[in-house]
């Protein structure tokens, strides 16, 4: 009979392993029954069950890492591990050794798993106090310096402001900074060639566009855009010309535009009584002073009791006991018209603060140009 056969011989053992192909089925059967005299065999296969069982006990309880001791799993009790290899060879015993045999190895391999176990729960806990032992924390070293941002003081009176406002009712609208000159002076009646536009030092973009020199254009544009009743406040940047201890050629003002019904100027100090006791504190005076704005029709400067020195007289309010923090007005009914609002049916107010001279007055500071030097040590004080 043809057979083929193949030979692999198990390295640690030096047992000659057969392997036989489907075809030879019948051919195996028979030299089964032919081992079922070889007892030498079973004794060969017992030896080295228990040599590997002695070898491989010996490896596991001495396994110096968890890494090491599982690659012994593999080299005896994996699929292609000694052990398993060895086991192939049960189907050569005869059927009276076979159970026994079996047995043998159900027992070697319980008995080497759990000392695979035990080890294994050795090793872990030894190699979890040397990973505490090695990276044992030094808690007088300085932790990492994280540098946290804070809100620029401008920032943090704008915040504040629109918060104060918002109780009432006034929600944020922005505008551009490049402004067409139409909305920035014309609309607000501010005509070409008037002396009024003198007032402001511009910058001049082109012959029709300008860096908005206030905020009050977001008046025109909400006006123009949305449907009243409206109010609104407009924070941001504005350009001027101009530089010097007081003066910055790029400041921030916030605008506040309310439109409605029967407004007047009882309306327009009831709110700005209410934002300076919120903003300031309460207790201070506050003043209405005739002024002009071409925009605003009567028009008034406002000014509070000076809350440094609370009206007594100092270096901020040059000795005054008042400062001023704002223009404001009833909207000229031009503007009104311009904007394409019936002066019959609406009326409204506005107000103009500048932000930087607000937070001079709440921080007692003396310089505008530190708000744009970003000195650290300046900074870091809000
Ligand atoms: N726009 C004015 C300025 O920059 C400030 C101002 C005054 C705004 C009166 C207003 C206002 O809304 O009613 O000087």
């Amino acid at each position: 009979m043809k057979c083929r056969v193949g030979a692999a011989v198990d390295t640690f053992h030096n047992l000659v392993v057969l392997v036989f192909t489907d075809k030879i089925i019948h051919n195996t059967r028979m030299s089964n029954d032919k081992n079922d005299n070889k007892n030498a065999d079973k004794s060969a296969i017992v030896q080295s069950a228990q040599d590997i069982e002695a070898q491989a006990a010996a490896e596991i309880t001495k396994a110096p890492s968890s890494r090491e001791l599982y690659d012994l799993k593999t080299k005896y009790l994996g699929k292609q591990g000694s052990l398993s290899l060895l086991m192939r060879e049960l189907g050569k015993l005869g059927s009276a050794d076979r159970p026994g045999v079996g047995q043998l190895f159900n027992d070697i391999k319980k008995r080497l798993e759990v000392a695979y176990a035990q080890r294994e729960n050795e090793l872990k806990a030894s190699e979890i106090n040397a990973a505490i032992a090695r990276e044992r924390l030094d808690l007088t070293l300085p932790g990492p310096h994280l540098d946290l941002g804070a809100a620029h003081p401008v920032s943090i009176v704008i915040r504040e402001i629109v918060e104060i406002l918002g109780r009432i009712g006034y929600s944020v609208r922005q505008g551009p900074l490049i402004e067409t000159d139409r909305n920035n002076f014309t609309a607000l009646n501010i005509p070409e060639d008037h002396p009024s536009r003198d007032l402001q030092d511009t910058f001049y973009i082109d012959d029709r566009h300008v860096l908005r020199t206030h905020t009050s254009p977001v008046q025109v544009r909400t006006m123009e855009n949305e449907k009243p009743p409206r109010r609104v406040l407009a924070p941001g940047s504005v350009f001027r010309c101009d530089s010097d201890a007081s003066h910055a050629p790029h400041f921030h003002q916030i605008e506040g535009l309310l439109i409605d019904r029967k407004v007047s100027m009882a309306d327009l100090r009831g709110t700005i009584s209410y934002f300076v006791d919120e903003f300031f504190g309460p207790g201070l005076k506050k003043r209405f002073r005739p002024s002009f704005f071409p925009f605003t029709e009567p028009s008034a400067e406002v000014d509070c009791s000076c809350p440094i020195c609370r009206g007594n007289g100092c270096r901020l309010c040059k000795q005054s006991g008042w400062i001023e923090i704002g223009g404001s007005g009833l909207v000229n009914p031009k503007v009104l018209a311009n904007c394409g609002l019936d002066p019959e049916e609406w009326q409204g107010f506005a107000f103009g603060f500048g932000i930087e001279r607000m937070a001079i007055i709440k921080y007692a500071i003396d310089d505008i140009r530190l708000f744009s030097e970003n000195d650290l040590r300046f900074l870091r004080q809000f």
